[in-house]
């Protein structure tokens, strides 16, 4: 599934063919590996950035540049200067970048679009999109093994959408599956990759009707996985049922009880994206496979590995896959 995404993301975002499909020692997905490795230099980063913002930016800088900064540093402007030379025009990521700066005035006075910075945003759309998506699909079909049921009727209104609107997996077809739509947001809803928001306040603020009060410049979390577990709002958390996500059920909800891509102006900004390459992701798979639990998969609920900044589970999620004979 990894390598699915990081080849969808990286022909997206990057407009490069990643191979990380056909090619198994394919580079993009080596780096992929290593930028979420929780390794001790990564984590002290990432720990200092939050705790103390202010050291890291006087430190961040000398800490030696990862190889993989390095190497997306180097494949963005070699992308960014091939198309220019080559005047090669695909209406993507890189050609909006390319686009900013030859305009830097549309960035306003104050922003220096150095390349760094141009590489940065590339990088972080590759970063948060393609384990996000993928270890989704895996979560997914990790439940759907355990849930032959709920398998089944996916798989029946997958084949039932193919047989009335054709192969073609448009936009329009795949927003046909309702079925899909509430197994995807229930996985999701299980096993939010993001486990935590994070938010400063702006202002203090007062919450209604409460004397609970949060002082200027207070650094909040949120914590998503907690209010996605909380019994009060979806009784049973345990129990994958995408039946929590049918109309009647959304509106007796509080719209915050379910947060997987964030809210406000920060949210995720490729949630549809997102939402689209994983259902695209199931929908084939589904269709020609059947998917069960074997002796290698983790018991339900499985551990989660406590090092990595997604929620990830901490052995390697193995299930039985069996091709499907259509005739
Ligand atoms: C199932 C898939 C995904 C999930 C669950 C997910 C989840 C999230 C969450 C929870 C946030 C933080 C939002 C907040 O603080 O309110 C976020 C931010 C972000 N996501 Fe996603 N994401 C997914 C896919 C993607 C994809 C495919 C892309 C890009 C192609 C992407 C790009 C981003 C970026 C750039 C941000 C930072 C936005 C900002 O700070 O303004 N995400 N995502």
């Amino acid at each position: 599934m990894a390598k699915y995404a990081t080849d969808v993301i990286g022909f997206c975002v990057f407009g490069i063919e990643m191979n990380a499909l056909s090619d198994k020692d394919s580079e993009f997905r080596k780096m992929g590996r290593k930028i979420l490795n929780p390794t001790w230099i990564n984590m002290l980063r990432i720990r200092m950035r939050e705790s103390f913002p202010q050291l890291y930016e006087m430190l961040g800088y000398i800490l030696p540049q990862t190889e993989t900064t390095k190497f997306f540093t180097r494949i963005i402007m070699e992308t960014m200067d091939y198309r220019e030379t080559n005047n090669v025009t695909r209406n993507d990521f890189i050609d909006i970048l390319r686009e900013l700066k030859k305009h830097p005035d549309k960035l306003g006075d104050d922003f220096d679009f150095t390349d760094s910075l141009m590489a940065a945003q590339a990088f972080v759309f590759f970063v948060a999109g393609f384990e996000t998506s993928s270890t989704t699909i895996s979560n997914a079909l990790y439940e759907l093994a355990l849930n032959e049921k709920i398998q089944h009727s996916l798989r029946k209104e997958i084949n039932e959408v193919y047989a009335k609107y054709g192969e073609d997996l448009t936009y329009d077809n795949v927003k046909k599956m309702d079925y899909l739509d509430k197994v995807f947001k229930e996985t999701l809803r299980k096993y939010p990759p993001v486990t935590f928001l994070m938010r400063q306040s702006m202002s203090s603020y007062t919450f209604d009707g409460t004397k609970v009060s949060i002082p200027k410049n207070q650094k909040v979390w949120i914590p998503v996985y907690a209010i996605h577990q909380d019994s009060d709002i979806y009784p049973k958390p345990d129990v994958f049922d995408p039946e929590r996500f049918c109309d009647d059920a959304v509106q007796s909800r509080h719209s915050m009880t379910y947060l997987p891509f964030g809210d406000g102006p920060r949210n995720c900004i490729g949630a549809r994206f997102g939402v689209y390459q994983s259902k695209i992701g199931l929908i084939k798979v589904l269709r020609n496979y059947k998917f069960e639990t074997c002796e290698k998969t983790p018991t339900l609920p499985y551990v989660k590995n406590p090092k990595t900044f997604l929620l990830t589970p901490k052995e390697l999620m193995y299930l039985k896959i069996i091709k499907i004979n259509r005739t």
